[in-house]
């Protein structure tokens, strides 16, 4: 695997949220909820472990519901407030400014003790890139105020963010890069889109894709390719590449001479996965 991890970004991202610490009351720690600790920053357990956090499970929309309620409950043990949403619609902002508030509340409480007003909670969102940080932010203002869909490495102007009279939202400083030690975390990052498909070679993580719904949603595979059955030895590659090859040939990824376009099936596949045509899918599951 050819992605590196470059301690020099991390090391200024470390930096910019160190300097913002002091003014944070509590820490949205948002995750994908199909792969949440794959798409955890490794970081952030460290620096901001003193913050009260609250974990949000975004595109909950796309992932299994139950394993999201298995992963709510992993959380939770952790002890962080947890919450799944979907950030494209506006339903779980209130949820997620009730659970800012009673994870500030100790704090509030103290200052108002020392007779300071109460005032709008401050929270500090982290996640990775493509996680949703933006969507989120928009939902919970209810305007455009920061745009959707960039790419990692465009820089954001810092700023705060008023949400009602409840809640002040500072977006991520720096770019918050998850970390591949575990190859398998790249695949999944890379199966989801949270990493640019040309970072990893595509027939990789179609392949790594495939056998994980072989194991985990071997129905859904069946039916959306109508498969008659899979093979049952997964540990053997070339029957995962005869999978493979059977579904391109269902969609006519054909290359002359009648050969199966592997690279093409590979994009139907992931696709199809992104898009949601294969059920709704988590790519990883609490131990
Ligand atoms: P970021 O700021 O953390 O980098 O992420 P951003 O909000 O830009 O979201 C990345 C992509 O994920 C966007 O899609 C966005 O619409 C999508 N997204 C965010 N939250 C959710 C969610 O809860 N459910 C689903 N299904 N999708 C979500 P895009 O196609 O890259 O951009 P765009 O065309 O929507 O602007």
């Amino acid at each position: 695997m050819t992605i590196q991890w470059f301690p020099g970004h991390m090391a200024k991202a470390r930096r910019q949220i160190e300097e913002k610490l002091k003014l944070i009351d509590v820490v949205i720690e948002l995750l994908d909820a199909r792969t949440p600790l794959s798409s955890r920053n490794p970081m952030i357990d460290e620096i901001l472990s003193r913050k009260p956090r609250v974990v949000v499970l975004n595109k909950a929309d796309m992932a299994d519901k139950q394993i999201t309620k298995d992963w709510v409950a992993y959380f939770e043990q952790e002890k962080h407030l947890t919450i799944a949403v979907d950030s494209t619609t506006g339903k779980s902002s209130k949820g997620i400014i009730a659970l800012c508030q009673q994870a500030a509340s100790e704090k509030i409480a103290k200052l108002e003790k020392k007779g300071i007003q109460a005032r709008a909670i401050r929270a500090l969102i982290v996640g990775i890139p493509n996680v949703g940080k933006s969507t989120l932010i928009n939902r919970l203002t209810g305007k455009n105020v920061v745009a959707t869909g960039d790419r990692p490495g465009i820089t954001k102007a810092q700023q705060w963010i008023r949400v009602g009279q409840e809640l002040e939202l500072l977006d991520t400083p720096g770019i918050l890069w998850p970390k591949f030690e575990d190859e398998q975390v790249g695949y999944r990052l890379a199966a989801t889109g949270a990493i640019k498909d040309e970072i990893l070679n595509v027939e990789d993580v179609a392949f790594y894709t495939l056998k994980y719904l072989m194991t985990a949603y071997p129905d859904a595979l069946m039916d959306r390719y109508e498969l008659k059955e899979l093979p049952s030895d997964l540990e053997n590659p070339h029957e995962i590449v005869e999978v493979m090859e059977q579904i391109g040939k269902k969609r006519g990824c054909l290359q002359s001479g009648g050969v199966i376009n592997l690279e093409k099936a590979s994009l139907v596949i992931l696709r199809d996965l992104r898009t949601d045509k294969l059920g709704k899918i988590s790519l990883e599951r609490p131990s």
